[in-house]
This record gives C-alpha cells, sequence and structure tokens, in this order.
C-alpha cells in the first residue's frame, strides 16, 4: 500500500510533516506494511495536509488531516479507503480537481517528485526524446503554432522569443528560468518546482536544443527553500541518469543547469534586473533595447521565460502543438494555472483552458469568501494589476479581455476581497509597495510612488479632495508613461482602478456620514 503525504510547503505550513510522523508510528505500532510517499500538493490548498491511499478503485483522498486524526485514520481503516469524517472519495471526483484541464500540472501531487521512474511512467520525458531528434528551427516553429505565451505575466509569445534567439549568433547562449515569484496571491511556480521538478528540467533542455543554448540557470527566490533544495536534488538526479550533461539523452546536444537564489527583492523579477542579480551586481532595472534574447546574461543570447511557461513546453512537444492550441480562446491558447487566494473559501491552484468568467473563478470555484460576507473587489495580476468589482465579473480569463477593461492578468493569481476592504487604503498600499520595491533608476516611480503615498494620506484626512483626486490621476499617467519598468509603469492600474471602481471609498468620511 502507498500513502501520500505531500511535502509541499503550502502543505508543510500546514503540519503535513507531523502527520507523515505519526502515520509512520502508527503503521510501526500496528506492524503493517506500507510505503510512504511524500508527493507534491494537488493545490486544493484548504484541504491540506491532504493525505490519499492508493487502493483498487483509485486514490482516496482524507483531509484536512491533523496529526491527532491518525489514530482514528487506522482504526477507520483508511489504508482500504474506510470511511472518516475526513473522507473526500476518490481524489480525482473532488470538483476542484475534476473541473480542471491539467496539461502543465499533470502529475502535480500525483507523483513522488524525485523520481524519474515516476516522472516516465507518467509520460516524462517524451517531449525531451522527440526535440532531441528534431531540427532546432522545427523546434522553434512548435512552440510557436501552440500559441504559448509567457506566463510570468506579459503575454509575448515564446516561440518567438526563442526565434530571436535561435537567429542570433554567438559562442555561447543561455536559458535563464524566472523562478523569482513575487507576485501576491501566486504560487504555481512554486508548487511546480516541488510537486514536478523534472518538468522544468525538460522544458529548459528543449530550450537549449532549440536555441542553441547549453547552460541553464534557474534565479529561484530565497523565500522559497523547499524549492531550491527540492531543484537542487532534481538537477543532480537528471545528471546522473545523463538527461543533463554533454550528451543529452544520448543526443548530440549539450545542456546543463545550476539553481541560484535570489536575495529578495520583488524588482528581481523583472528581467533585467535578474541578469545583473544573476551576475552578480545590485538588482537595478536595464534599459531596452538591447533585448536579452540579443545580449542578456554576461552580455550572450538569453532566452528568460518563466517556470510555468518552460514547463508547459515538454506536453507542446509531447502532444503537439495543435493538441495545446485547441484548448483556449482567442490569442490566449493552452490552459493556465489560476491561483485562488485572499480572503476565499477554496484557495488553491485551478489549471483551466482560457475563456472561464472571474466570477466563476471566484464564486462558483473559490466558492465566495471565507468570512461569508460579499465579495467586493478582486485583484488579479499581483500587487500591480486592477482592482476588479462584481460588475467586472463577466470578464473571461483572456490575456485580451482583460487589457480591455484595464487589467491584466499578469502571472495569473486572483486576489479576492471582502465587503469589509478599504479601496483607498489598497491604493495608498500600491504606492507603498513601489516606494519600498523601487530600484531607484527612474523618477516617476522613484518620487513619483512617495508623492503618491502623501497624496492619498492627504485624501484619507480629507484635505482638498478634488484636488488630491487631480494630483493622483495626473500623476498615475507620468509613472504609467514614463516609468521604465512594470513596477512603476503598472502602479496606475491598482490606483486608478480602486479609484474608478470604487468612488466612494475615496470621498472624505465627513461627507459620507453626512450623506448617510
Ligand atoms: P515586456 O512586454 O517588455 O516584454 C515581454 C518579453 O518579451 C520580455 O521577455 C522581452 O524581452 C521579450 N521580447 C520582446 N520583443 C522580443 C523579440 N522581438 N524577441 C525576443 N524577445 C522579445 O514585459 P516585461 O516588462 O518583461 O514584463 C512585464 C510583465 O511582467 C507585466 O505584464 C506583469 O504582469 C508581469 N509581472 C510579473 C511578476 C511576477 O511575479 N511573475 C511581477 C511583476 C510583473
Ligand atoms: Fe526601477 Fe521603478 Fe524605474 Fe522600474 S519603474 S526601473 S523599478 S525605478
Amino acid at each position: 500500500t502507498k500513502i501520500y503525504v505531500p511535502a509541499d510547503s503550502g502543505a508543510l505550513a500546514l503540519g503535513a510533516d507531523k502527520v507523515a510522523k505519526a502515520i509512520a508510528q502508527e503503521l510501526a505500532a500496528r506492524g503493517i506494511d506500507a510505503q510512504i510517499v511524500r508527493n507534491g500538493s494537488r493545490g486544493l490548498y484548504w484541504l491540506e495536509p491532504m493525505v490519499e491511499v492508493e487502493t483498487p478503485t483509485g486514490r482516496i483522498g482524507y483531509g484536512p488531516v491533523m496529526a491527532r486524526d491518525v489514530g482514528a485514520l487506522f482504526d477507520a481503516g483508511f489504508l482500504n479507503g474506510g470511511a472518516h469524517r475526513l473522507s473526500l472519495g476518490r481524489v480525482e471526483e473532488i470538483p476542484f480537481l475534476a473541473r480542471q484541464t491539467r496539461l502543465t500540472f499533470a502529475r502535480c501531487g500525483i507523483t513522488d517528485p524525485l523520481s524519474l521512474d515516476d516522472y516516465r511512467a507518467h509520460g516524462g520525458l517524451v517531449g525531451l526524446e522527440k526535440a532531441a531528434s528534431m531540427a532546432p528551427a522545427d523546434i522553434v516553429a512548435t512552440v510557436t503554432e501552440s500559441g504559448l505565451r509567457g506566463r510570468g505575466g506579459a503575454g509575448f509569445p515564446t516561440g518567438i522569443k526563442w526565434n530571436t534567439v535561435l537567429g542570433t549568433q554567438s559562442d555561447q547562449k543561455y536559458i535563464v528560468c524566472n523562478a523569482d515569484e513575487g507576485d501576491s496571491a501566486t504560487f504555481s511556480d512554486r508548487m511546480i518546482m516541488e510537486g514536478d521538478p523534472f518538468v522544468l528540467i525538460e522544458g529548459m533542455t528543449i530550450a537549449g536544443i532549440a536555441t542553441g543554448a547549453t547552460k541553464g540557470f534557474v534565479y529561484l527566490r530565497s523565500e522559497y527553500p523547499h524549492a531550491i533544495a527540492t531543484m537542487n536534488r532534481a538537477v543532480e538526479i537528471a545528471r546522473r541518469a545523463g538527461i543533463l550533461g554533454t550528451s543529452v539523452m544520448g543526443s548530440a546536444h549539450a545542456f546543463d543547469m545550476e539553481i541560484r537564489a535570489g536575495a529578495g527583492a520583488y524588482v528581481c523579477g523583472e528581467e533585467t534586473s535578474l541578469l545583473n542579480s544573476l551576475e552578480g551586481k545590485r538588482g537595478v532595472v536595464r534599459a531596452k533595447p538591447p533585448l536579452p534574447a540579443i545580449e542578456g546574461l554576461f552580455g550572450k543570447p538569453t532566452v528568460i521565460n518563466n517556470v510555468i511557461s518552460l514547463a508547459s513546453v515538454p506536453v507542446i512537444l509531447d502532444k503537439g502543438a495543435a493538441y495545446y492550441k485547441d484548448f483556449g480562446m482567442g490569442r490566449s491558447r493552452g490552459t493556465i494555472p489560476i491561483q485562488i487566494a485572499g480572503n476565499v473559501k477554496h484557495g488553491g491552484l485551478f489549471e483551466a483552458a482560457f475563456g472561464m468568467t472571474l466570477g466563476e473563478l471566484v464564486d462558483e470555484i473559490g466558492g465566495g469568501t471565507f468570512s461569508g460576507r460579499p465579495v467586493k473587489a478582486v485583484q488579479v495580476g499581483g500587487p500591480l494589476g486592477a482592482y476588479f468589482p462584481r460588475d467586472l465579473f463577466d470578464t473571461p480569463f483572456d490575456y485580451e479581455a482583460f487589457a480591455a477593461k484595464d487589467g491584466l492578468i499578469g502571472h495569473a493569481g486572483i486576489t479576492v476581497f471582502d465587503d469589509s476592504a478599504d479601496m483607498l487604503k489598497q491604493a495608498r498600499f500600491a504606492m507603498e509597495f513601489c516606494a519600498v520595491e523601487s530600484c531607484g533608476k527612474c523618477t516617476p516611480c522613484r518620487i513619483g510612488s512617495v508623492r503618491g503615498m502623501e497624496t492619498l494620506d492627504r485624501l484619507a484626512q480629507g484635505i482638498e479632495p478634488e484636488a488630491q483626486i487631480e494630483l493622483v490621476t495626473d500623476l498615475c499617467k507620468t509613472m504609467k508613461f514614463g516609468s521604465l519598468c512594470a513596477l512603476g509603469g503598472f502602479i496606475p492600474y491598482p490606483v486608478m482602478s480602486a479609484l474608478t471602481h470604487f468612488p466612494d471609498d475615496f470621498r472624505p468620511r465627513a461627507a459620507l456620514e453626512a450623506a448617510e
């Protein structure tokens, strides 16, 4: 019998290690021979630690399990799928999972993250095997045809980015994976690195073969120690198995990679700042052009892709461009791992084809707020994303549809707020965040964010409100069009969306009270 207890950070934070220990003790005490597998998380975080047991009828889940529940679970015969108040039934039939289309996260939570045998048994390495026998230009063409766009947030077509690197001559090229996942409500990069690290290694290796790069780096934030450890171990295993090295799976291609830890600056998720940091310099944004695809790491042509973009490549090579492209809508093709968090009942990872509406995701999938109060606003796309009111809940999850409503999908994190949220405070928080995280290179962001905080403070105190709103609006225009990178350039989205959709929160308190 196999018993699965996740070793994912989210599950660990909720006590998974204690649960695994309690299960091991019960097994020993009862003289039962069973294997405990530390898998990744399925991404149903309100049910973590979620313990699964393999039975003839499939995997049966129990959760959230505390160490003190373990004895009773054994008494209830959970090793044979016995009923208990924590029973979740067949895991694959839990609606939150059953409604998903898992392409990128196909193995996450199912396999032992560090077992190459498990990885192969669940379809791993098929994409890389195919890529190793293809001409680089054909790999790039497949990725272009699939319609895959950058999942870090900007949505730039991955194949076109690779094509620039392929077409640039150089003695050395690099693949850099941006794993500096800093947006609020986002955890998909972390989940896949901890739950299925080989898929990222496979995606990066395919990118290397496609563009002629022989060396890869994963720039991983130091706040993710478990992901760093898992990735390091996975790289070592892949090296020993001949997947990485001078001859990738026995082919004529060479590719190796390293994991590098960042030091904890939001702006180091911006690609040029990340490159500076990787080179050992201060994490300051570089002006573009030159594009990193032409002059990137150490001045060499560099592919920089987000974790999820790279982790989506193996399934595209395996199943073909048309298979992937069939999912989605408009110019947003394939699936996207949506992360639902904040004040929400069912927080977790939901991978789906593009096109579901924001309302479906928040009300049906997320189950509304955790507090049980009405949803007031959701912020999509991290701290630089817009706040959407219920009126915009019919917006489909699609890059262009969000942009048309002055919002962005970003890295696909959704933060839910109930009606106790004060949107003036949220707007002020955006300015404060920008002031704290600004790299300081350009004036609209460095100075503008501080002036923005001061102006919103005056507004909160009721000092000449009309004048303050005019000032903030003008300042947002300057930041949007005058900033060098997305940090200063996108802060106007949360600020202006809060102001536009929730004007009552920006009226002086006294005036509001008088009106009531
Ligand atoms: P961008 O629009 O400047 O660039 C998009 C990407 O395409 C870049 O990698 C750029 O180098 C590349 N590119 C453009 N033309 C190219 C060509 N002809 N050949 C090859 N490559 C080419 O966007 P930027 O500033 O890199 O990213 C902004 C986005 O980042 C925002 O949309 C925001 O949502 C997102 N973001 C994500 C965060 C996260 O934690 N994941 C945090 C903050 C922002
Ligand atoms: Fe640096 Fe802000 Fe300018 Fe970006 S917008 S380059 S973070 S000062």
